[in-house]
């Protein structure tokens, strides 16, 4: 089993549109999914709920209850999603669980702000861990001035950009059905699915 944290500290950034997809595209190629959801908003598990059962399977629970989060180990993959305001004791041990960590960024003066200490302690966290901690662009095209403005920012961090992902109506209007742009009609998110492979590609090194 393998598992990955999605986490950022501000609400908005991505974190359960990012997680759902991965569930989506890990249940695709065949393999056993777990979400996780940390979040006591449970987005994730709602999405689940909508989910056709005609689509490739996904299973979850709510895990924000754990004092140490005990994940099944019968998955191929655990996503965990994470709530806003992450911290403390139960960051740490979200960070000891996982493989690898990802953070969804969106390229704006708030988000970046909101979310520099939370990088420090995650950096500082996981040293000695070698390739388990990543950024995803969230809502931006590379080349733009904004995509410029997040890579210096991160340049500091010394922290991988593993994607890109265009700000797009795709995303809301996949998981009002309890879908993700790797289900099928997969040609109609052709674009969007060219996006995540960077970060796909990532997530399966060891
Ligand atoms: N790349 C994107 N393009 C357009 N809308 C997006 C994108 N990513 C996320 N969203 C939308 O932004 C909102 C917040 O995303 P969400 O995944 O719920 O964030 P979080 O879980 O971090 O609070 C949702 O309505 C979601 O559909
Ligand atoms: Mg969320």
């Amino acid at each position: 089993m393998r598992a990955v944290l999605v986490a950022n500290p501000k609400g908005g950034a991505g974190k359960t549109t990012m997680a759902t997809n991965l569930a989506g595209h890990f249940a695709n190629e065949g393999l056993k999914v777990t979400l996780c959801d940390l979040d006591r908003q449970q987005s994730s598990l709602r999405w689940m709920a909508f989910r056709d059962p005609e689509v490739a399977p996904v299973t979850g629970y709510f895990g924000g209850n754990q004092i140490s989060l005990n994940l099944p180990q019968s998955a191929d993959w655990a996503i965990l999603d994470a709530p806003a305001g992450l911290q403390g004791y139960k960051l740490t041990d979200y960070l000891r669980t996982v493989d690898k960590v990802v953070v969804p960024l969106v390229p704006s003066i708030f988000d970046m702000a909101a979310t520099e200490d939370f990088l420090n302690v995650i950096r500082s966290e996981l040293r000695g861990r070698r390739n388990c901690l990543g950024i995803v662009a969230m809502r931006v095209d590379p080349r733009t001035k904004a995509a410029a403005m997040l890579e210096e920012y991160l340049r500091h961090f010394d922290i991988p950009i593993l994607a890109y992902l265009r700000n797009t109506q795709n995303y809301v209007n996949v998981a009002a059905s309890g879908l993700t742009i790797f289900d099928p009609p997969r040609a109609r998110h052709r674009r969007d699915v060219e996006q995540w492979q960077g970060l796909l590609q990532w997530l399966n090194q060891e």
